[in-house]
């Protein structure tokens, strides 16, 4: 899945070049470091991206630099979510062998330790071919409130430690995430899903028909162009606007968590991205053409804008980009999106 804004990164993020297209923590980026966790594992065929219909020669691009071959590249005509986005690859994929399975991934996340990553997708792979949808589930270790929260319920498989999900609550209000954190029964949901393709269609016929219905249609009305896959666009923009955490995963009878420690970061924010970054002593992540004097706990990340000094600040974020530049306390993160959207608004 490779069609999200990526709002709160700006201005390293923007419309044009979303987050997940961006070398934010290694040296490719992250749609790369996404295909190459599975890249060469048995078993598994090459990638199928589902990306939105501006983004395609970037995901094109990348695809080469990398030297990577997929399965197909499909293109929505405009976002509306992420189940409409899994439907349209349940769909490709169920075409050809609806008991295949999908393992389903954001293209925006970064996971440290990738042997911990395949060997929990290598534990869920018998719960998935039982027909369950296998959530990833993540350690949490402070009360957000942007992702989804797992409660794991009775043992289904104690060998390899896959657990029923008691219950899914997509991105809880505060007081509800503290009070999850504090009882030590839940995970976050790391947004990655193990299941069959057909299962996957089944769930959304009995939870929400008509992302199923448009999708398949769609699908049913998919044409080829410059070596995309493009869905049919009355058909696809017909489905409702749901992510699959909504759609399917908060509804279910038949989800599964397998609890994986993996230094998983969703990278959401410019605060997440100063946690998963190499820091000095004192807590400074520097990127690009920059130094900080006599501060501490900061990030500063120049790339493709004028160079950076600050001096005697503490827990500050400064972003400079071809884009424009950034200047905020690290605690206020969260809001970038706010900003973005006020200079939409001002033009
Ligand atoms: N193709 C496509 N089309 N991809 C999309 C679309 C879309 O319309 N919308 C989002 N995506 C991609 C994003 O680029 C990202 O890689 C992934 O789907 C997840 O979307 P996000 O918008 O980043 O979701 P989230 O972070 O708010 O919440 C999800 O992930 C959390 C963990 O990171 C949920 O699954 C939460 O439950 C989970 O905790
Ligand atoms: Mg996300």
């Amino acid at each position: 899945m490779s069609g999200g804004a990526g709002t709160r990164l700006w201005p390293a993020s923007h419309a044009a070049c979303p987050k997940q297209f961006m070398p934010l923590v290694g040296d490719r980026s992250m749609l790369q470091e996404t295909i190459e966790r599975t890249y060469d594992l048995p078993g598994f065929e090459k990638p199928l991206i589902v990306s939105s219909g501006a983004q395609g020669p970037l995901v094109q691009q990348q695809l080469a630099d990398g030297g990577y071959s997929t399965a197909a590249i499909l293109l929505e005509p405009e976002g509306r979510n992420t189940a409409p986005a899994i439907a349209i690859a349940a769909a490709w994929i169920a075409a050809r062998d609806p008991a295949a399975l999908m393992l389903v991934m954001p293209s925006d996340h970064v996971i440290a330790n990738v042997t911990a990553f395949r060997g929990a997708v290598a534990s869920a792979l018998g719960a998935a071919r039982d027909g369950r949808l296998v959530t990833f589930g993540i350690q949490p270790h402070y009360p957000e409130t942007g992702y989804g929260y797992i409660r794991k319920g009775d043992v289904i498989d104690a060998a390899n430690d896959i657990h029923a999900v008691a219950e899914f609550v997509e991105k809880p209000p505060l007081a509800r995430a503290e009070a999850y954190l504090a009882d030590g029964r839940h995970y976050w949901n790391g947004g990655i899903f193990l299941f069959r393709a057909g299962v996957l269609l089944d769930e959304l016929d009995q939870h929400v028909p008509a992302v199923r219905a448009a999708a398949v249609d769609a699908m049913a009305q998919a044409t080829m162009q410059d070596g995309f896959v493009l869905p049919g666009e009355a058909e696809f923009s017909a489905s409702p606007n749901v992510s699959i955490d909504v759609a399917v995963m908060e509804r279910t009878d038949h989800a599964a968590v397998v609890p994986v420690d993996m230094g998983w970061s969703d990278v959401g924010s410019w605060n997440a991205l100063w946690a998963v970054r190499d820091r000095d002593p004192k807590g400074n992540a520097v990127k690009g053409e920059a130094v900080t004097v006599d501060g501490a706990g900061n990030l500063i990340y120049v790339d493709g804008g004028p160079p950076v000094a600050t001096l005697g600040m503490r827990d500050c974020v400064v972003v400079s980009t071809a884009q424009g530049v950034l200047v905020m306390p690290r605690d206020r993160s969260q809001d970038v999106r706010g900003v973005v959207e006020q200079m939409k608004a001002a033009g």
